[in-house]
């Protein structure tokens, strides 16, 4: 037990050791880029790479480029899913001395330990996408959450609307309980939603969420609804994996298209599923933004200033009011899936192969 207390003392000495070295070198390459040699490092932890294609390529490829603009030293690490694996790599980012810490949480409790050691150790904090609860950040940065759920909603009664269904069964597929975004989103839809169950325009189906985003129980947890309801004639669908996993199960019993399914991301995924009719609409962040807006405030940060945002949430679980950049979602459907193309967030090289051509081509993706 000694024995192991002095080692990693000495491990703390070493990273402290290397803390200096390293930031001598940041210091360097600030000064060559010409802004001062007070620039703080900056970490970015990401959550995963299995519940959207967002955090494996879009969110790492913008953030990088906004912090390489400024040149500022930035660290961008994946948890891979795995909240042991987030709290290692934020312990290492707070012994080699960054500045800011930058989160995307896994949940809140994990999201907040690190954001309290962060803060213990005199780092500013930003939750960037999603807010830890009780977690105390100095910035959130996302878009505004309810009004992403609301489109979902919104997309889902046009679809059905669009069919002539009537009476429609609607199943929910909730992103993950731990994930305070899912809660927001439901808000939204469930706010389309829930007036037409009880004016009994719509049928409530059955609701449940999926533990992490997880689109393999996703599959499942679909396959059990429609098995116990083989009247379902629309699906509220999360995100756009989770809408995948939907399909995939309408798929193979040739339901789909026949029922629409709402997603969110603008994948390249979900944007094939809807040219080709099996997904109703997605909803496009623009993530260059969120990313641009987020490394903007850490910029500031790293070089000690703070910069005012004019918006604000309050933390559902200490009542605290938390600054915010909120940015404004969009609706896609197939007409629109250009859109997505046009500002440059997919290429159509990426959506149109295959058979994807010809249904780009008479959807005007060019
Ligand atoms: C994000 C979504 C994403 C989901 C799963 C949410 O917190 O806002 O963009 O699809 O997590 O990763």
């Amino acid at each position: 037990m000694r024995k192991g207390m002095f080692a990693l003392a000495a491990v703390g000495l070493l990273a402290a050791g290397s803390t200096a070295a390293c930031g001598g070198d940041d210091d360097t390459t600030s000064s060559g880029s010409g802004s001062t040699s007070t620039v703080g490092k900056v970490g970015v932890i990401l959550p995963d790479t299995a519940s959207s294609q967002r955090w494996g390529s879009d969110d790492p490829k913008f953030l990088k480029a906004a912090f390489d603009a400024a040149g500022v030293t930035v660290d961008i690490q994946n948890a891979q899913g795995d909240k042991s694996q987030f709290q290692t790599i934020a312990d290492g980012m707070i012994s080699s001395g960054v500045k800011v810490l930058m989160i995307v949480n896994l949940d809140s409790g994990t999201g907040k330990a690190v954001l309290d050691k962060a803060t213990a150790a005199g780092i500013a904090t930003i939750d960037y996408d999603r807010l830890t609860l009780n977690g105390g950040a100095k910035y959130y940065v996302s878009f505004d959450n309810t009004a992403v759920g609301k489109l979902q909603g919104e997309g889902l009664v046009k679809c059905l609307t669009d069919m002539k269904a009537s009476k429609p069964v609607v199943a929910e597929l909730n992103g993950s309980p731990t994930d305070n975004n899912a809660t927001l989103f439901a808000q939204g839809y469930d706010g389309v939603l829930n007036p037409l169950y009880t004016s009994g325009e719509y049928v409530k189906g059955p609701n449940q969420s999926v533990p992490d985003w997880d689109n393999a129980q996703a599959a499942t947890i679909f396959e059990q609804m429609l098995t116990q309801n083989s009247k379902i004639k629309g699906v509220l669908a999360a995100n756009d994996g989770l809408g995948n996993a939907v399909i995939s199960v309408l798929k193979k019993q040739s339901l789909n298209g026949k029922v629409p399914v709402t997603g969110q991301d603008a994948t390249v995924q979900g944007l094939q599923n809807i040219l080709s009719g099996d997904q109703c609409m997605t909803v496009y962040k623009a993530i260059k933004q969120e990313a641009e807006a987020a490394a903007d405030l850490a910029i500031a940060l790293a070089k000690g200033e703070t910069k005012s945002v004019t918006q604000s949430v309050t933390d559902p679980e200490s009542k605290a009011t938390v600054p915010a950049v909120l940015l404004t979602p969009k609706a896609i459907y197939k007409e629109s899936v250009k859109d997505v193309v046009a500002d440059g967030f997919v290429t159509k090289d990426q959506i149109c192969t295959g058979d994807f051509a010809k249904l780009c081509t008479d959807n005007g993706v060019s």
